[in-house]
């Protein structure tokens, strides 16, 4: 199949890619001639892990082009994707459509013969009439169907997800954009990945149905965390003890300082708002999105109890700046709120990720980004760590302890055994564990 991908960010550039390991050929479009001119020189614009030689790969045997000009691409494709960005509208939370509409414009200026136009991007139900409206209007003699296809991957995880995904859906219920689906499709389809066939608000539904489902499987543990606290019992039991009921499953009950990231706080509010506009009020939704906005707050105001009740004048290290391992994206991450929390106390802050540093660095000003764990350590009153990257796991104990001027950390990812850390002579901190240790004069 030809393949025109409209937008190359995370989930573009990801499916392109992969579409075109599949066999497809496949030409990814974006208006940032910035990031077009780095892939056509070998440059991957993400981190992401694998995508580097994937892209290489299929670039080199030909199936994989990036460009500037979406009308050439679209002319040329059988299907065109739209994987632009949603993000939260300023003022009232719902989705802004306006790349999605405008990718439409173009695409509907550029129509050749028949051509599906998929949605790949998180869209509000209704997106798919309103994407067919403007491309009838533009053209109306154009032939052409529109179909939802929500994206399902994990950044961090990207390709797996994308080659072997738990399930594939497809809104439409036109015959012709249906069998072109299934061709796009067909190599997941022989690896046995179910294809759902949905109405295409239906399948637009599921996408947030999906994500706010998580999105409150997080914030459940995380209140059952904070009531471990209180109550003396360890949260990582509870997850373990309700996780192995199938019913409830053991994925996405890790506590945590809340969810961030790319698609779930936005997402979460475009929903609230549909359901209210709708007269079906989402309250359980209502709820995660409060509950987690607060929690994020709550988890400087827990560093700050830790170091004493101060943070004034005092160093705090930070490990982990993405919203999750694997990742350079730090959209809604927690670190975005909880960084600027202790800055505004009076702490000084040094901070380390292994791949989000020059992206953060863009948004937390005076925050001294180091080279290593250690380096951040170096004369702190305290160690957070608030991204669980791998690199975090086996940190040197001792040498950590070595670095830090008091030996604090306040783990919320609970990556440490509490005893072992206590064992070191740490004071230790975690979510919904109790917390173990002393350090001189606490
Ligand atoms: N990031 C994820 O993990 C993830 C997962 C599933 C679904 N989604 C959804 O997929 C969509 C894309 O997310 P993303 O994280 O890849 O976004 P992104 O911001 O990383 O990338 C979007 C890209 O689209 C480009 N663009 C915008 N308008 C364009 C136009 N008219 N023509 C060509 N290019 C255009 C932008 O320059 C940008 O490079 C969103 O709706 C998101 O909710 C994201």
């Amino acid at each position: 199949m030809r393949i025109a991908m409209i937008g190359t960010g995370y989930v573009g550039l990801v499916s392109g890619a992969c579409f075109a390991d599949f066999g497809h050929r496949v030409v990814c479009i974006d208006k940032d001639a910035g990031k077009i001119a780095a892939l056509q020189r070998g440059e991957i614009p993400i981190f992401e892990p694998g995508l580097d030689e994937l892209v290489e790969q299929n670039v080199k045997e030909g199936r994989l082009s990036f460009a500037t000009d979406l009308p050439a691409a679209v002319k040329e494709a059988e299907v065109a994707f739209i994987a632009v960005g949603t993000p939260s509208r300023r003022g009232d939370g719902h989705a802004d459509l306006s790349y999605v509409l405008g990718a439409a414009r173009e695409i509907a200026a550029a129509l050749g013969g028949y051509t599906v136009v998929v949605t790949k991007s998180t869209v509000p139900v209704g997106t798919g009439d309103e994407v067919e409206r403007v491309i009838r209007e533009a053209k109306p003699q154009a032939e052409f169907s529109v179909v939802s296809n929500p994206e399902f991957l994990r950044e961090g995880a990207a390709i797996n997800d994308f080659k072997r995904p738990d399930r594939i859906v497809i809104g439409t219920n036109d015959r012709r954009a249906r069998e072109a689906m299934t061709e796009v499709y067909r190599p997941l389809y022989l690896n046995a990945a179910p294809i759902l066939f949905t109405e295409r608000r239906t399948a637009e539904l599921i996408k947030y149905a999906a994500n706010a489902f998580l999105a409150t499987k997080i914030t459940f543990i995380n209140e059952m965390a904070d009531l471990c606290e209180k109550v003396g019992a360890d949260v990582q039991e509870v997850a373990r003890g309700i996780g192995f009921d199938n019913r409830i499953g053991s994925k996405f009950l890790h506590a945590g300082p809340g969810f961030g990231g790319s698609c779930f706080p936005k997402d979460t509010i475009a929903l609230m708002r549909t359901a209210q506009e709708a007269g079906a009020p989402a309250r359980i939704v209502e709820t995660v999105v409060a509950v987690n906005d607060a929690r994020k707050h709550a988890m400087a105001e827990k560093i700050v109890a830790a170091c004493g009740g101060k943070v004034a004048g005092k160093t705090i290290a930070i490990l982990g700046l993405a919203f999750k391992p694997n990742t350079d994206d730090i959209r809604e991450a927690a670190s975005l709120v909880i960084v600027p929390a202790l800055a505004a106390a009076g702490a000084k802050l040094r901070a380390h990720d292994p791949q989000a540093m020059s992206e953060a660095a863009k948004l937390l000003r005076g925050v001294e980004m180091c080279k290593n764990p250690y380096e951040a350590a170096k004369d702190a009153d305290a160690l957070v760590i608030l991204t669980e990257w791998d690199a975090y796991r086996a940190l040197d104990l001792d040498r950590l302890k070595r670095e830090l001027k008091q030996p604090l950390v306040v783990d919320l990812r609970n990556i440490y055994r509490p005893e072992e850390m206590m064992a070191k002579g740490f004071r230790y901190l975690s979510v919904g564990r109790a917390a173990v240790g002393q350090v001189a004069g606490s």
